[in-house]
């Protein structure tokens, strides 16, 4: 069965990408058939892939509005059964161009309607505005990372306030998947502190794997490569695939 997963958190800099990209990673190299989808006008988990954003002539925008068929938007990766749609700045304008369209948040779940793969990622920009609600529109599933830090929590509620009314207007399948702890720093007291909070208001769907700060993490992106390709022996390589362990074992 096809699942759509959305990893979303508006906060900025939480682990998203880095979530996207190496759960996306470790699914395919589980025999997946993955596609990721780059829907941050950013474009960090293009370029974290080593697609040149600048050199996208077809990318998400292009086939949000119809521009191009989506599957010559598509790219296959290096990783083996691991496919991206890719994005470059132009998605930044389909926020305001996209305002007056009717059907304007269902736009993304039509356009991954030709895509065959087993799972489908969809890493957010930080906001919550009409670019998220498509994603969200789309999802089957929600996965939240949360940075451990003091103010993890915060902006949370508001997050579930639109995963509410997402569900209730435009997709009643919508569910948490789960949440996932990231850059959790075992010398401080406070991730555990996070980890535990965490917990008290997500019960189950946390995640046991917490992703360490972990220096392999942050400079993978910059050899374009997914973790288990730059350095599969890491600290942040094994919790990322821990995690996609326990994802696996939640889609069944
Ligand atoms: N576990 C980690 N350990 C160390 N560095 C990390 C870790 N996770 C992410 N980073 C780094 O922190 C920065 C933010 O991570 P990332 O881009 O994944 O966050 P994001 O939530 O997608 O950000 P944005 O909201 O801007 O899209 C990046 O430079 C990334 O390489
Ligand atoms: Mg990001």
């Amino acid at each position: 069965m096809k699942r759509i997963i959305a990893v979303l958190n508006q906060k900025g800099g939480v682990g998203k990408t880095t979530t996207a990209i190496n759960v996306a990673a470790y699914l395919a190299k589980a025999g997946k058939h993955v596609l990721l989808v780059d829907f941050d006008p950013q474009g960090n988990a293009t370029s974290g892939l080593g697609v040149d954003k600048t050199k996208i002539e077809s990318g998400v925008y292009e086939m949000l509005l119809g521009k191009t068929a989506p599957e010559r938007v598509l790219i296959e990766t290096e990783t083996p059964r691991l496919d991206l749609l890719p994005t470059n700045a132009r998605l930044a304008a389909a926020e305001i161009e996209l305002v007056e369209k009717s059907g304007r948040e269902l736009l993304l779940k039509n356009a991954l309607q030709p895509f065959g793969h087993e799972i489908i990622i969809i890493d957010c920009p930080p906001a919550l505005g009409l670019l998220t609600i498509n994603a969200l529109a789309a999802a089957d599933l929600l996965l939240i990372p949360v940075q451990a830090e003091y103010y993890a929590l915060e902006g949370l509620g508001q997050l579930l306030e639109v995963f509410q009314t997402v569900k209730q207007n435009l997709n009643t399948k919508l569910e948490i998947l789960g949440v996932v702890v990231t850059m959790f720093d075992s010398r401080t007291s406070l991730s555990t502190q996070v980890h535990d909070e965490l917990k008290k208001h997500f019960g189950d769907k946390v995640f046991n794997a917490v992703i360490p700060r972990n220096v392999r993490l942050a400079e993978a992106p910059s050899h374009g490569k997914p973790i288990a390709d730059h350095d599969k022996w890491s600290k942040g390589a094994r919790a990322y695939k821990q995690l996609t362990k326990e994802i696996i074992k939640c889609l069944q």
